[in-house]
C-alpha cells in the first residue's frame, strides 16, 4: 500500500472512531433510555446525505483529574451544516455518550464556530441539547464557553432563526442558551430543564420534587412557558423543526418562502356566517375560525398548552406565511392576562423580526381584573403586547369577530397602533366596555333609586338595550374609519388574502435608536 493510501486508510479509521462517540456501551445506554444519539438525530433532521461535519478531530484540552488519558474525537458535540427542504441550516447536537455531553472549552468553541458561520451565511441554527451541563473537570473554562455561546445567541437574535431541541437533560447555565433562542421543543419523559436540580432544591428550600415535576416538558409547556412545544418522541420533535422552518425566512433580510397551494383564494366558508352564538356570553371555538380561513387548515400552533386564552401560531394564506394571534373565547372567555400577554408579545416580536405578516383575530372581553393580576404586574405585561404590536412594522391585518372592549381593544392591533387593514364582522362589538359595566357606571345611582326590584330590573334592561344598540356593533368604529370595512364572515379568507397581497410592498421604518426600552 502506498503511503498516500495508508494515510487515507488512517483518516477513514479516525472518522469511524469519531462516529462512535463515547463508544458502543454508552450508545446502548443512550438507546436504552429511549433516546437517539447526536448523529442519529442529525440524520433524521436533515435532508438525506446533506450533512457536512466540522471539527470531527477536536479533542478536549483538560489535564485535570486524569482527563488527558480520556479523550474522544469530536468531544461531546457533533456540528456542521446541511439542508432542510433544500435550504441551508447549521446544526449542533450534543453527544451525551461523551462525558454526558457536558460543556468543555473545546465543545463550546465547536458550537461557536457553527453559530458564527450561520450568522455569516444568514441561515438558521438548530441546537439539539442533551447534556449534563458544565464539564466539571474544566471549571471556569466551561463557564467561559457557555458565556461565549450566550453572547452569540444574543447577537443572532432577530437576525437568524434559532431553534432549540431539548432531548435530554439541560441543567444549570445550559438552560440559558435555549431560553435565548426563538423556539424551544422538549420531549416528554426524556428531557428536563432547570437552573438547580432536585438535590439543590431540597437542600435550599426543603422541597421534595422530582426532575419531571421540577422541569419536565409538561411543566415547561403548560406552567412556565419556557418550552414552546412538547412532543412525545424525538422523531416528532425533529419533524416539527422541519415544519417550523418551512414558515420562516432564512434571516431577517429575506422574505418567507411561498408554498404552492390548491386551496382557492375565494373559498367561501358558509359556516362562519353562523358561528357566533346569539348570546354574548356563549363561547365558540376560535380554532374553527382559524382552520376555516387558512390554506388547507394547516396551523402550526406555538405554545398550544400555555395561556390557552390566546392562540398563536403559523399558517399560510395563498401560500404566504403569516403569524396568527387570536383570542380564544372558549378559554377564560378569551380574556387577556399576564401569561397571554407575554405569550403573544413574544410571538408578535418574532414575526416582526422575521418579516412575517400578522393576522389578528379579535374576540376579547378585556383584561382580567383582580389582585392576583395586578400584583403580578398585569400592567407591565399587558404593555408588552401593546408595545410589540405598536413597534411592529410588518403587515398587520386585524379582524374583529365579536367583543373588542377597552384597553384590550387597543392592544389587539387596533388601527391607531398602525394596523394596516382592520376589518370587522357584523357581530363585532367595539366599545369602551360591555353593557353591564357601562350601565352600572352611568346609571347605577338612578337604578338604585328605583323603588321595586322589578322596576330596577326594567330600567337596567332598558339602559342596557340602549347601550347595546348604540355601541355593541362595528358601525360606530367604522363611521370614524377605525374599521376599514365590515365584512361577511364567510368571505374572510378572501379578504385577508387580498389585504396581504396589497401589503406586500409595505415599507415602514421606526425612528433610529440604539435599541428600545420595552417594558420587561
Ligand atoms: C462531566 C459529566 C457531567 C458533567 C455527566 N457527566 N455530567 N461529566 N461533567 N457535568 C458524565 C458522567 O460522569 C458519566 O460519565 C456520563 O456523563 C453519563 O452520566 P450519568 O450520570 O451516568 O448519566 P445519567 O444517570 O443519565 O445522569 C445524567 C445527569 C447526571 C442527570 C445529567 O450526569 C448529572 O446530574 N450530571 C451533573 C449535572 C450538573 O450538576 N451539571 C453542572 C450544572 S452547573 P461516564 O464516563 O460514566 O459515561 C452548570 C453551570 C453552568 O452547568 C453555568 C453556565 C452559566
Amino acid at each position: 500500500m502506498s503511503k498516500q493510501l495508508e494515510k487515507i486508510k488512517h483518516l477513514i479509521q479516525l472518522r469511524e472512531k469519531a462516529r462512535m462517540g463515547g463508544g458502543e456501551r454508552r450508545i446502548e445506554a443512550q438507546h436504552s433510555k429511549g433516546k437517539y444519539t447526536a448523529r442519529e438525530r442529525i440524520d433524521m433532521l436533515l435532508d438525506e446525505g446533506s450533512f457536512e461535519e466540522f471539527d470531527m478531530f477536536v479533542e478536549h484540552r483538560s489535564t485535570n483529574f486524569g482527563m488527558d488519558k480520556t479523550k474522544f474525537l469530536g468531544d461531546g458535540v457533533v456540528t456542521g451544516y446541511g439542508t432542510i427542504d433544500g435550504r441551508l441550516v447549521y446544526i449542533f447536537a450534543q453527544d451525551f455518550t461523551v462525558f454526558g455531553g457536558s460543556l468543555s472549552e473545546t465543545l463550546a468553541l465547536k458550537i461557536c464556530k457553527v453559530m458564527d458561520q450561520a450568522m455569516k451565511m444568514g441561515a438558521p441554527v438548530i441546537g439539539i441539547n442533551d447534556s449534563g451541563g458544565a464539564r466539571i473537570q474544566e471549571g471556569v473554562n466551561s463557564l467561559a464557553g457557555y458565556a461565549e455561546i450566550f453572547q452569540r445567541n444574543i447577537l443572532a437574535s432577530g437576525v437568524i432563526p434559532q431553534i432549540s431541541g431539548i432531548f435530554g437533560p439541560c441543567a444549570g447555565g445550559s438552560v440559558y442558551s435555549p431560553a435565548l433562542t426563538d423556539f424551544t421543543i422538549m420531549t416528554r419523559g426524556t428531557s428536563y430543564m432547570f437552573l438547580t436540580g432536585p438535590k439543590v432544591v431540597k437542600s435550599v428550600t426543603g422541597e421534595d420534587v422530582t426532575q419531571e415535576q421540577l422541569g419536565g416538558a409538561q411543566v415547561h409547556s403548560t406552567k412556565s412557558g419556557v418550552a414552546h412545544f412538547a412532543v412525545d418522541t424525538e422523531e416528532d420533535g425533529l419533524s416539527l423543526v422541519r415544519n417550523l422552518l418551512s414558515f420562516l425566512p432564512q434571516n431577517n433580510l429575506e422574505e418567507t418562502p411561498l408554498r404552492k397551494t390548491d386551496d382557492p383564494i375565494d373559498r367561501y366558508e358558509d359556516g362562519l356566517n353562523e358561528i357566533i352564538p346569539d348570546s354574548a356570553n356563549r363561547p365558540y371555538d376560535m380554532y374553527e375560525v382559524i382552520g376555516a380561513i387558512i390554506d388547507g387548515g394547516e396551523f402550526l400552533e406555538v405554545h398550544a398548552d400555555y395561556a390557552k386564552n390566546i392562540i398563536v401560531g403559523f399558517a399560510r394564506f395563498n401560500g404566504q406565511s403569516v403569524g396568527i394571534v387570536a383570542n380564544q373565547p372558549k378559554y377564560l372567555a378569551g380574556v387577556l392576562d399576564i401569561n397571554a400577554s407575554r405569550k403573544a408579545a413574544r410571538f408578535v416580536r418574532f414575526c416582526d423580526a422575521f418579516n412575517i405578516p400578522i393576522v389578528t383575530l379579535v374576540d376579547v372581553p378585556g383584561f382580567l381584573p383582580g389582585t392576583a393580576q395586578e400584583y403580578g404586574g398585569v400592567i407591565l405585561n399587558g404593555a408588552k403586547l401593546l408595545y410589540a404590536y405598536g413597534e411592529a412594522t410588518v403587515p398587520k391585518i386585524t379582524i374583529t369577530l365579536r367583543k373588542s372592549y377597552g384597553g384590550a381593544h387597543i392592544v389587539m392591533s387596533c388601527k391607531q397602533l398602525r394596523g394596516d387593514i382592520n376589518y370587522a364582522w357584523p357581530t363585532a362589538e367595539i366599545a369602551v366596555m360591555g353593557a353591564d359595566g357601562a350601565v352600572e357606571v352611568l346609571y347605577g345611582r338612578e337604578i338604585a333609586a328605583e323603588e321595586t326590584p322589578e322596576k330596577k330590573a326594567e330600567v337596567t334592561q332598558a339602559k342596557k338595550d340602549e347601550y347595546t344598540d348604540l355601541f355593541a356593533n362595528p358601525y360606530q368604529a367604522a363611521s370614524y374609519g377605525y374599521i376599514d370595512d365590515v365584512i361577511e364572515p364567510r368571505n374572510t379568507r378572501f379578504r385577508v388574502i387580498r389585504a396581504l397581497q396589497q401589503l406586500r410592498t409595505k415599507k415602514l421604518v421606526n425612528p433610529a435608536k440604539k435599541h428600545d426600552n420595552m417594558p420587561l
